[in-house]
């Protein structure tokens, strides 16, 4: 939540704050501010509402000269969005300007302290007592007092804080919430992520938990929280500035899902090699795999989605339990898990901080970590003791698509690889799992070719207020996904249901006109799915079907709708029968007239509790 970014160098630092917040947008968007020292001091600006307000108001960054400053892009926490919580909160002498993203818990004592002290304050946020402890602390030297403060303040942050006193040097600083520099030949940056900054340099460093750095127009130091020196280590980012962009596409969240067969093929084909799945450099062993008692998968959101279909996926790969759980509600229930219990942890970002909490407690009770990330270097990713990258490329629209698609072809490969160990599938079905899998990315293109029938329903749809996601097993767990997304970018109410508990509650609800949207992907249990829509349909339910080619003549027969995805095999349903439910939310959020990429209240990279 709330993008950062700072620039040092030889050039107006304005115009690049804004083009980089215009980037971080995804991380939260109602309200925006720089501050920007030049010959006239440090100046600040902000104000309530997307960046183009700020924008304006600033002339696009012409009205501040300054080739040093700081941006921020908010997501509001503590106190409501207007202009005077917006960031960069100031110090009282207006000579510290900090931005922050996180939470510091143990404001209130401390503004306490510094009410108690004279200190006046303007904000409610909790981001102004780090402007004013720092100033209390201040003699002369930045660095000293953000070290100082560092040790008074509880919680999770990065910041960026310049001092009009010292205008050469930039400070940064993280504890649990991302924040990378990235490096250039007269320039230096601090940033959220990668997407801020990929237009000036690749060559960046992630910063750690408890450290501190210090940025100048020609050089970067990093420091521990004593303020010792350290070395770190600089990655180049490999990815175009284009993987960030629209490139001609409306929205982010179409582009993305358009971009999802090639994204599947880069995550999928290089590691499948003569027919076999194989992992580089892959940390757990084979007698560690043989061992496995349990397996858990932690995550949020849509990644937990992953998880539900991964359940279902390795339970019947491996014959081994496999729980899923919400990080947010892992990390108080007291866990069973050992050192036999591998922990899959499941992250687009990899800096959600409920999932990043269930991990350290995962850890904490003696588990194997194994994360499932797409942004290379984040603090899951950092954490674990394995990763599997997604390689889905940059994801910005708030609503996930190849970050869900990614992940649970890396589920289903890490399925077939525990399965080759533990002995547990047939050469056959493995061959043949293998086999669809390299054909999934062409049938995906084959689902993205049919978006006219989606359109067209969602045309007949849009203006319905509740609609049920219904589907058993997989295509329950399918349904969870499906009615999230519509949900987020819609504002439409929606909930999926396991078909089997609609008659102990839910079926109530269902009257004339009710839009149920019928997952029957799911070869096994079509007869299942069938006897359901006859139930929901007799009381009146407008019927949308979702099913495989072969059940389309029995299923068109009873539903009102039909969308039909290609077979292939049956772990696999899910991968493709996501993609339908993409754009079916994707086009009743553009006839509703929503702000599809940015929908209200919800962030893309959730780092507060
Ligand atoms: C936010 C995003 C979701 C995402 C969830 C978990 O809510 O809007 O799309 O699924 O966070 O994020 P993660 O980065 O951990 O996968």
């Amino acid at each position: 939540m709330c993008g950062i970014v700072g620039y040092v160098g030889n050039q107006e630092a304005a115009p690049i704050l804004l083009d980089g917040l215009a980037r971080l947008e995804y991380r939260g968007y109602d309200s925006a501010g720089v501050a920007v020292f030049g010959n006239s001091g440090l100046k600040v600006a902000k104000a309530k509402g997307r960046l183009r307000v700020l924008s304006d108001q600033i002339q696009e960054g012409r009205a501040i000269q300054g080739q040093l400053g700081i941006g921020h892009t908010r997501w509001a926490t503590h106190g409501a969005p207007s202009d005077v919580n917006s960031h960069p909160q100031v110090s009282q002498s207006g000579k510290i300007a900090v931005v922050h993203n996180g939470i510091i818990e143990n404001y209130a004592q401390l503004k306490e302290f510094l009410v108690g002290h004279g200190v006046p304050f303007t904000s409610e946020t909790d981001t102004e007592v780090v402007a004013q402890m720092i100033e209390y602390f201040y003699d002369g030297d930045i660095l000293k007092a953000v070290g100082r403060v560092l040790h008074r303040i509880e919680g999770a942050y990065a910041l960026g804080i310049v001092c009009s006193d010292e205008p050469d040097r930039l400070i940064a600083v993280r504890k649990d919430s991302p924040l990378i520099l990235g490096l250039g030949e007269d320039f230096n940056f601090l940033a959220s992520d990668v997407t801020a900054i990929i237009k000036h340099t690749r060559d960046v460093i992630y910063m750690e938990d408890g450290e501190l750095a210090e940025l100048t127009q020609t050089g970067v130091r990093c420091y521990n929280n004593l303020l010792e020196s350290v070395e770190k280590e600089v990655f180049h980012v490999d990815w175009e500035i284009d993987a960030a962009e629209k490139g001609g596409y409306e929205h982010f969240m179409f582009k993305e899902i358009m971009e999802q067969p090639e994204a599947l093929r880069r995550t999928v084909f290089p590691r499948i090699k003569d027919g076999e799945v194989i992992f580089e450099d892959f940390g757990l062993d084979d007698d560690y795999i043989r061992q496995i008692n349990k397996i858990y998968i932690v995550a949020c959101g849509s990644s937990y989605h992953v998880g539900m279909v991964g359940k279902y996926n390795l339970e019947q790969l491996l014959r081994l339990p496999v729980e899923v759980a919400l990080a947010s509600e892992f990390r108080y229930m007291e866990p069973i898990v050992d050192e036999r219990t591998l922990v899959v942890v499941i992250s687009q970002s990899g800096e959600t901080l409920d999932t990043m909490a269930a991990l350290r407690e995962a850890k904490r009770l003696g588990g194997k970590i194994l994360s499932i990330v797409n942004v290379v270097g984040s603090s899951i990713a950092r954490e674990s003791d394995v990763v599997l990258y997604t390689w889905a490329g940059p994801e910005i629209a708030v609503a996930t698509t190849k970050a869900y698609s990614t992940q649970l072809a890396v589920v289903d490969l890490l399925g077939l690889y525990f399965a080759r160990r533990r002995e547990t599938m047939t050469e056959e079905r493995y061959g043949q799992v293998i086999q669809e899998l390299l054909l999934l990315p062409s049938k995906l293109e084959q689902v993205l070719e049919s978006t006219q029938d989606i359109q067209y329903y969602a045309s007949q749809y849009f203006n319905h207020d509740s609609v049920f996601f219904i589907g058993r097993n997989m295509d329950y767990a399918l349904g969870l996904e499906g009615s999230l997304k519509l949900k987020e970018i819609s504002y439409i109410h929606s909930e999926a249901y396991a078909s089997g508990e609609l008659k102990h509650g839910t079926i109530s609800l269902i009257e004339d006109g009710t839009l149920v949207v019928a997952l029957a992907t799911y070869d096994k249990l079509f007869d299942k799915a069938m006897s359901n829509v006859v139930e929901v349909k007799s009381r009146g339910a407008d019927v949308l079907a979702l099913t495989t080619k072969n059940h389309a003549e029995e299923m068109g027969k009873t539903a009102n709708g039909m969308i039909t995805i290609p077979t292939t095999d049956e772990l696999l349903l899910p991968s493709l029968g996501v993609v339908p439910l993409q754009l079916l939310s994707y086009y009743i959020a553009l006839m509703r007239g929503c702000d599809i990429d940015k929908p209200r209240n919800l962030a893309k990279s959730v780092t507060v509790e």
